[in-house]
Order: C-alpha cells, then sequence, then structure tokens
C-alpha cells in the first residue's frame, strides 16, 4: 500500500461555532465549510480549511456519541485522530489486516462521502488513525 497525502487532522470540540471562531479569528484561516450533522455517527462535523489540508471539528451529537468519552477526559477539546488517504479502501483494509493492525468496524461513507475506516490507536503507535479513499474527482 502507498501512504496518500494528509486529508486531514481530526480536533474533538464541545463548541463547533466557539472552534470556529478560534480558527478564523486567532489561527487566520480564511474558508470555514457548512457544519454537517451525522446522526448515524452520533456527531456534527465542520472542515476549516488550510492551504495544504483540513481541520475537522467534531462536536457530540446525541447521548451515545463517540467522542462523548475523548472530551470527558479532554474537556477543552483536543488532537483525535489523523486521516490520511489511500486510492483503494478495500486493499488498504486488507493490508493494514495483514499487518496485524486492528481495523474498527467495516468501511463506512464519512464525512467526505468516500469510504473510510479507522485503525485502533494502540496498532498505530498511539494514535487513532483514519483512513479514507481519496475522491475521485480533483480536490
Ligand atoms: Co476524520
Amino acid at each position: 500500500m502507498k501512504l496518500g497525502r494528509l486529508n486531514h487532522v481530526g480536533v474533538a470540540t464541545p463548541s463547533i461555532e466557539a472552534s470556529v471562531a478560534h480558527y478564523r479569528d486567532v489561527m487566520g484561516a480564511e474558508v470555514v465549510r457548512e457544519a454537517l450533522n451525522l446522526p448515524a455517527q452520533g456527531v456534527r462535523v465542520c472542515f476549516v480549511d488550510t492551504p495544504n489540508s483540513q481541520i475537522e471539528l467534531i462536536e457530540p451529537l446525541g447521548d451515545a456519541s463517540p467522542i462523548a468519552a475523548f472530551l470527558a477526559k479532554n474537556p477543552l477539546g483536543g488532537q483525535h485522530h489523523v486521516c490520511f488517504e489511500v486510492p483503494d479502501i478495500n486493499a488498504a483494509k486488507a493490508w493494514f489486516e495483514a499487518k496485524g493492525a486492528r481495523v474498527l468496524g467495516e468501511p463506512r461513507i464519512g464525512a467526505h462521502g468516500t469510504m473510510i475506516f479507522f485503525l485502533h490507536p494502540k496498532d498505530m503507535g498511539g494514535v487513532l488513525t483514519e483512513i479514507m479513499e481519496s475522491p475521485k474527482q480533483a480536490h
């Protein structure tokens, strides 16, 4: 497998609104995408563009949100995961499984509309890692 570009860094936050204000007013971000509710995943997300990548702001949605425990431990929010692109999601899954890395659940549609899966941080040097199939059209 060939590692692709860093698509985004996921940042958990108790408030997308407050984080957007931070990235815009303190960090100088110029492009903030529309926030989206992803009820099936228990999160609300909002992408902030950087010149070479994106920050994915993630706020809990609903009581059973998968990031509730992270925010309980990190009340201010913080870096949650990194996401790398690959050309073929199924080939990547087979590759990581052959390397002994635990794939968390089945590949599913992610916030960019392409297939994603997560890898267990204990098999990734402590970093929760998202693998995403590259969008077919140009960025
Ligand atoms: Co992500």
